[in-house]
């Protein structure tokens, strides 16, 4: 059958004619593979809704049979694919994706080809022993499925072993491409906003809003990508990279946090603004190196509640927005109630400033800014987050933090056991190695700098089960001469 298909698989015409309709018949598989698996588990088989369930998904696989001609269904990494069009993870459809991935990659399967229209009862037996033997936690090589789910009389479906993880190196640099634009476009609009502020010109929220949409976009799609650009840390555009950067850690953390997308613009919109208020603050006191007055701080301390002025200011045509005033309020008000401004009345952050201040209280203290000179390292700066109550951070949201980032954040220097130094590249994909990131060797053992150096799974293991690299310990880039944003770029 698919010796007849015309389209070039994933060519130019497979763009224009197939990929809309992949995109949006390959989520509706998705959730209905994913909606027949949870009643395939709590009913009978002749139970109403396991029949329902599957007649939908027979249905679906079939749109897709009828209009390509073929139906193939790929995990790889933390993505699907169907009929190589990679499927858009958001968070309505987040669990459906996580538990089909991690069902296939239990079972030691990666995709699934159907070579007919596979029935109802074709679906009901090949799901209903992918997750007896995700269960039972055995990985089986595949002749032994095809084997077993012959003997069931199931001879529909081809499968395939799972693909190693950084096999779409395109994907990976496109994203990387868009997350540098995105990152970049981000930094100019906040700081002519910003700017129009201080020179109390009329602003658009239009505008930022249109930003904090894509970086929302961005993140739900690849968030590796705009993490890692959160290290370039520029010094003399700190008050914007330190907005846009809130914004990213914010999105990523709160999309960890379960919230919904519009919930994200919001908070996004309230993160990169929340330090609106330095702006009414005199340039001379942002910039001072050293020796603050009393009255320099009482104009720092008092950012908060100016920059809910400036919120209400930009008020015009459109909404005002208010969760972003909550958070320029709140930010560094602390859980205890013990920072600044001092409430009159006995009030709680709101959560959305709960994940703002996380957000900020990291990039603040790993930055180098007028009065730091020496950042403290990412991981210095978590631990100290995590451990240290006075902090006044909420411990449920650090976790999750922690999660997002790892126990070595993206962009912190570590020495490895082979005496190689590198650069924290990205978290590891797998939850349980959280103190294994995938980093950049950018040094030989001798010291030698290494530039763009490569790239190494620090999970991975050699043949007797021993792991190949290990950190000992974080450093400061700078005793070495690194600049750690040169390697993101
Ligand atoms: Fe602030
Ligand atoms: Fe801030």
């Amino acid at each position: 059958m698919s010796g007849a298909r015309l389209t070039p698989p994933g060519g130019a015409l497979a763009d224009f004619s197939g990929d809309g309709f992949l995109r949006k018949a390959g989520r509706q598989l998705v959730v209905t593979v994913h909606g027949a698996m949870r009643v395939i588990r709590l009913y009978p088989p002749e139970n109403e809704a396991v029949t329902k369930a599957l007649d939908d998904l027979a249905a679906a696989a079939g749109a897709i049979l009828a209009r390509e001609q073929e139906l193939e269904f790929r995990a790889s990494a933390e993505f699907i694919f169907v009929n190589a069009t990679r499927l858009r993870l958001d968070l309505d459809n987040y669990a459906a994706f996580s538990q089909i991935l991690s069902t296939l990659r239990a079972c030691g399967l990666g995709s699934f080809r159907a070579i007919a229209a596979p029935t109802a009862r074709d679906w009901l037996v090949f799901l209903s022993q992918l997750m007896a033997q995700a269960k039972a936690g055995e990985e089986l090589p595949v002749a032994d499925w095809l084997e077993r789910l012959a003997g069931a009389g199931v001879t529909v479906f081809d499968l395939g072993p799972p693909q190693e993880v950084p096999q779409d190196e395109d994907f990976q640099q496109r994203a990387k491409e868009a997350a540098k634009r995105t990152y970049a476009q981000s930094v100019a609009v906040t700081k002519e906003v910003i700017n129009s502020v201080r020179m109390g010109q009329a602003t658009s929220i239009k505008k930022i809003k249109r930003v904090v949409q894509s970086i929302v976009d961005q993140i739900l799609n690849e968030e590796t990508s705009l993490l890692g650009l959160t290290t370039i840390r520029d010094y003399d555009e700190y008050t914007f990279t330190h907005s846009v950067n809130v914004c990213i850690f914010s999105v990523a953390l709160g999309r960890r946090l379960g919230l919904s997308k519009l919930q994200l613009y919001d908070l996004g919109l309230a993160a990169l603004f929340h330090d609106i208020g330095k702006s009414r603050v005199p340039l001379a006191v942002l910039n001072k190196a050293e020796g603050l007055t009393d009255d320099d701080w009482r104009w720092l301390a008092a950012h908060p509640w100016l920059g809910v002025l400036a919120l209400f200011h930009m008020r015009g045509q459109q909404e005002l927005p208010y969760r972003a005033m909550i958070v320029a309020f709140e930010h560094h008000m602390k859980t205890d109630l013990t920072g600044y401004p001092r409430p009159v009345r006995p009030r709680q952050q709101s959560i959305f400033s709960r994940i703002v201040a996380v957000a900020d209280g990291f990039d603040a203290a790993t930055s180098r800014r007028a009065y730091q000179t020496v950042p403290l390292s990412p991981a210095a700066v978590l631990a100290g987050m995590r451990d240290n109550p006075r902090r006044g951070f909420d411990p449920v949201i650090v976790k999750g933090f922690i999660n997002l980032l790892g126990v070595f954040p993206v962009g912190t220097l570590v020495v490895l056991d082979t005496f190689e130094l590198a650069i924290v590249h990205a978290s590891s994909p797998r939850p349980e190695a959280l103190s294994r990131p995938i980093v950049r060797v950018v040094s030989d053992a001798r010291g030698n700098l290494l530039y763009p150096g490569h790239l190494v799974d620090l999970a991975e293991t050699t043949s007797t089960g021993a792991y190949r690299r290990t950190i000992i310990k974080t450093d400061n880039p700078e005793r070495y001469g690194i600049n750690i944003g040169d390697y993101f770029v």
